[in-house]
């Protein structure tokens, strides 16, 4: 993807308002100069996250998030930072321009996807206003979703819809509207035969399905009639934007609460998922209309490591549950299982029963999947001792796919005391099924890494027919990509002894850029005054002694601000909150959350009592300079007394007498020190 140009991220980062963006995700009420509300990354009941639309920043007392928009989004949706800027400049329509110009395959390529979109949402909204304003659709589609017991406001949300029984009712609205018949055809909605153009869907309700950021890649029709012969469902082909095994139907809707419980549960169609929505069950989604995928499996992990797969307790059903288990354990992911009672899916047993009754259902019925697999299995092989190794050969093989060896062991166990057997039997069985998987997998990295031949010879591709081979990205699709690593933001914990980095690194981002006069030596050892920005003289304090920072952040800020100096560019704390580090972006939260507090610590601690700000402000500066002095000296010192301690009587006379003067002379360095700051305290 095209990396976005500075001044681009600059425009992005002014225009979009913090407190419009999380009022979409928060309900955010005044409070002072402030906006509180509800966390939305917790179930919290009583407020504790801010909005600060003075500054742009949030932040999240109950998991301790925080930071500017663009961590905002980051957080919330799941995506990167490239990710986030995009959807905020969509949102405030604002272009991102390519850095270089596009081939015009290229741009073919991202006009004809951006078109697909359009049509297929041009064909969403058809079908839902057919359902909500035509005869036909009132009286056929409408009463169908209500007598499945689907209410308006479930409708409308999931933006259900009918198709008209009628030949090219909406490829005629379509081609009306000027859309262009080679692409209603890519989408699959108009089919063309023998130079007559016809619906795809025709007098079925229809189910849009989104991707993660909403926009619509394809549909699900289920027909009305009850006619073996006739399909039940028919989906949208596969096209340049609809890949099935790479989406996860209902994932648009149930994200925010799949992170917020750090669980997602899993199931088979799209009514499962929008009843099971409806009944307060949100973390759902259904891999629909294909078996499931490691893609699918992928896209969920960015959101939880947690599954849960609700299925029918018939014989597909538990199938279909036996092949998913081992997906997702070999995805690194914990799994479990629901059964609802044989005849029962998630979407009728969810309208038989009360919110509270489902809730209590899945909690008691959910089994971690060795019980699962024990129960089935144990209810055929009664004590047949064949049938009894067959079954734990079985888990046993589940648990080979786990990648991480503790998990392993941790089942291993759990299955020799359920069976009553010896660990050591048990994993030779182990070992062998390991053996298994890393051979295949050797033999599947060699085939990948094998030099391609020539064009003209390529069989088909062994490895991956799924990925759309040179397929280019689009710049309007925000899904995060399954395959990256999520974006993790922790927050840098400041522990006791980084308190006077903590405090220098605050002073020198608050009031980096301020002019501040102060004596130095000139080359000719005279005292002059001159006057510097106070960025300047920190890292002059800092590269004389040659001190840097011991946290990696503060790290990593010194060496930016440090390169600009160099280039005569005083960098302002706005600059730090657009970059890409968002450990950088939370701090620069935190001391701007902070800020009234430098001022006062500095009064009360040392009891300054000084004319002007500006003196003041020197002293805090300078103060914060000696003290973060100071501080590197006392852990050098301890260092060099731990030193001694520990080796003391193995050193020979001469290293003891090195360490001994080092201590000596930091203790008087220290002293030297300790004076300069008693003078700035005392004056
Ligand atoms: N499916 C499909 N084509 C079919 C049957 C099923 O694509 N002919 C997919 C659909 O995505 C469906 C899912 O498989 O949602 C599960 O199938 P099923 O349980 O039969 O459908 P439900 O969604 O439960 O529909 P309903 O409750 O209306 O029977
Ligand atoms: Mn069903």
């Amino acid at each position: 993807m095209a990396h976005i140009p500075p001044h681009i991220v600059d425009e992005i980062m002014q225009t979009a308002r913090i407190e419009e963006v999380i009022g979409d995700f928060v309900n955010l009420k005044r409070a002072g100069s402030n906006l509180k509300g509800l966390s939305p990354f917790t179930d919290e009941k009583t407020a504790s996250f801010i909005v600060s639309p003075g500054k742009q920043i949030f932040k999240c007392f109950s998991t301790s998030k925080g930071g500017t928009v663009v961590t905002f989004i980051m957080e919330k949706e799941h995506f990167s930072y490239p990710e986030a800027l995009r959807w905020l400049a969509n949102r405030y329509g604002i272009t991102i321009p390519e850095d270089r110009p596009l081939t015009p395959e290229e741009l073919a390529v991202i006009s004809e996807r951006e078109s697909l979109h359009i049509i297929n949402e041009f064909a969403r909204d058809h079908f839902a206003n057919n359902i909500k304003n035509t005869d036909e659709g009132k009286k056929i589609g409408m009463s169908y979703f209500i007598e499945r017991g689907f209410r308006p406001e479930i409708i409308e949300k999931f933006q259900l819809g009918y198709s008209i029984n009628k030949g090219d009712d909406f490829t005629k609205a379509a081609l009306e509207k000027g859309y262009k018949k080679e692409y209603l055809e890519k989408v699959g909605i108009t089919k063309t035969k023998d130079d007559r153009s016809f619906d795809f869907f025709r007098g079925r309700v229809m189910f849009p399905i989104h991707s993660v950021s909403g926009r619509i890649l394809g549909f699900g029709g289920r027909t009305l009639i009850t006619d073996k012969k006739v399909a039940k469902y028919f989906n949208s082909p596969e096209s340049m934007i609809y890949n099935k095994s790479e989406i996860l139907y209902g994932l648009h809707f149930s994200k925010g609460d799949i992170i917020k419980y750090d669980q997602c549960f899993l199931c088979e169609g799209y009514t499962d998922v929008i009843s099971m929505y409806q009944a307060g069950v949100q973390n759902v989604v259904a891999s629909s209309g294909t078996s499931l995928t490691k893609e699918q499996i992928r896209l969920v992990k960015r959101y939880t490591k947690n599954i849960t797969i609700l299925y029918d307790g018939d014989a597909a059903g538990i199938k279909a549950s036996f092949r998913g288990i081992d997906l997702i354990l070999q995805e690194g992911m914990n799994v479990k299982v629901v059964l609802f009672p044989d005849g029962e899916d998630p979407d009728s047993y969810s309208k038989s029963v009360s919110t509270s009754e489902l809730e209590e259902y899945i909690k008691v019925n959910t089994k971690d999947f060795i019980s699962f697999k024990v129960d089935l299995l144990l209810e055929n092989a009664d004590n047949d001792p064949i049938k009894r190794a067959g079954l734990i050969k079985d888990i046993v093989a589940s648990v080979s796919l786990i990648p991480d060896q503790i998990t392993r062991n941790v089942y291993m166990q759990s299955i020799a005391q359920r069976f009553d057997m010896s660990e050591q039997v048990l994993s030779n069985e182990l070992i062998k099924r390991r053996s298994d998987h890393i051979a295949k997998e050797a033999k599947a990295t060699e085939i990948r890494n094998r030099p391609k031949p020539a064009p003209a010879e390529t069989p088909d591709k062994p490895s991956s027919p799924d990925s759309p081979s040179g397929a280019i990205e689009d710049p309007y699709a925000f899904e995060p990509s399954p395959f990256e690593d999520e974006p993790i933001i922790d927050t840098p914990t400041i522990t006791k002894e980084d308190h006077n980095e903590h405090d220098l690194m605050r002073i020198l981002i608050l009031y980096g850029p301020m002019a501040i006069t102060h004596q130095q030596f000139n080359e000719k050892g005279d005292e002059e005054e001159i006057e510097t920005s106070i960025a300047e003289l920190i890292c002059h304090e800092l590269h004389i002694d040659e001190l840097t920072f011991n946290h990696p952040t503060f790290a990593k800020i010194h060496g930016i601000i440090t390169d600009s100096i160099a280039e005569n560019i005083l960098l302002k704390s706005s600059y730090f909150k657009r970059l890409e580090d968002q450990k950088i972006v939370q701090f620069i939260t935190e001391i701007e959350l902070n800020q009234h507090e430098l001022s006062r610590n500095w009064v009360s601690k040392y009891n300054i009592r000084t004319k002007s700000e500006q003196d003041k402000l020197k002293h805090a500066v300078m103060g914060s300079i000696y003290a973060f002095k100071i501080s590197k000296v006392e852990q050098r010192i301890l260092e060099i007394q731990q030193e001694l301690t520990d080796k003391g009587p193995k050193l020979n006379s001469e290293q003891l007498m090195d360490l001994l003067s080092e201590q000596v002379a930091l203790e008087n360095v220290k002293k030297a020190i300790s004076k300069k700051l008693g003078r700035i305290i005392m004056r």
